[in-house]
C-alpha cells in the first residue's frame, strides 16, 4: 500500500510524539518534537493513509551529510513499503540540500530497521559497543546520495 508522505510543521508535535508512543522509539514528547520542528537543521516527514498519519521519519542535515533522528512506522501499517518511502523523502531533500552522505545508528537486534536500511541502499561501517542504555550494541550504517548529474547541470 502507498501512503501519502508530507512534510511536518509546527503544530505536528502532538501526531509525532504519539506515534513515537506507538513505534516504541524512545523518549521524545510533544516539548522535544515542537523543538524538532523549530531546528532549520532537521527535517520531518510524515506518511498518511486516508489522511491518518501511519508513520514518521526525520533527520538533520548538517554540511554535506545527513543524520537520520526517528523512522518509525505503526504496527499495524508495516511490511508495506512505507518505512522505505520515508526514507526515500528523507534522502530527495537531502540531496537538495547538497548533502552526499546520509548516515544513522540502529540496535544491531533490530533486525526489521536493518532490513529496511540496507533495502535503502545503507551499508554497515562500523559499531559502537554498548552504545545503548540496554547494553546493546549500535551499528552505523551510511549510504551515498547518489546525485543526477543531468540534474546538476541544469
Ligand atoms: C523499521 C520499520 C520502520 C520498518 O518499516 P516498514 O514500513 O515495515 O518497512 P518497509 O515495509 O518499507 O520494508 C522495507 C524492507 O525491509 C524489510 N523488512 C521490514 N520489516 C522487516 C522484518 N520485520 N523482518 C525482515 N525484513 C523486514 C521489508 O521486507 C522490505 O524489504 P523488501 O522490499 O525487499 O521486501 C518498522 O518496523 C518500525 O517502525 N519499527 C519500530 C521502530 C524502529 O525500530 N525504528 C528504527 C529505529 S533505528
Amino acid at each position: 500500500m502507498s501512503a501519502r508522505i508530507r512534510r511536518a510543521k509546527k503544530g505536528d508535535e502532538k501526531i509525532l510524539a504519539q506515534m513515537e508512543l506507538a513505534c516504541v522509539l524512545g523518549t521524545w514528547r510533544e516539548s522535544s518534537y515542537a523543538s524538532e520542528l523549530d531546528n532549520v537543521l532537521s527535517v520531518y516527514v510524515i506518511a498518511e493513509i486516508d489522511e491518518s498519519p501511519v508513520g514518521f521519519a526525520g533527520d538533520w542535515c548538517v554540511a554535506e551529510e545527513a543524520q537520520i533522528m526517528r523512522v518509525g512506522v505503526i504496527p499495524d501499517c508495516r511490511k508495506q513499503g512505507i518505512g522505505k518511502q520515508l526514507i526515500d523523502a528523507l534522502m530527495d531533500d537531502a540531496r537538495q540540500k547538497g548533502c552526499v552522505t546520509m548516515t544513522l545508528e540502529v540496535k544491531s537486534q533490530n533486525a526489521a530497521a536493518i532490513a529496511l536500511y540496507e533495502r535503502c541502499g545503507f551499508q554497515r561501517v562500523g559499531k559502537r559497543s554498548s552504545y545503548y542504555a540496554d547494553g546493546s550494541d549500535a551499528l552505523l550504517m551510511t549510504s551515498e546520495l547518489i546525485h543526477d548529474k543531468k540534474e546538476e547541470s541544469k
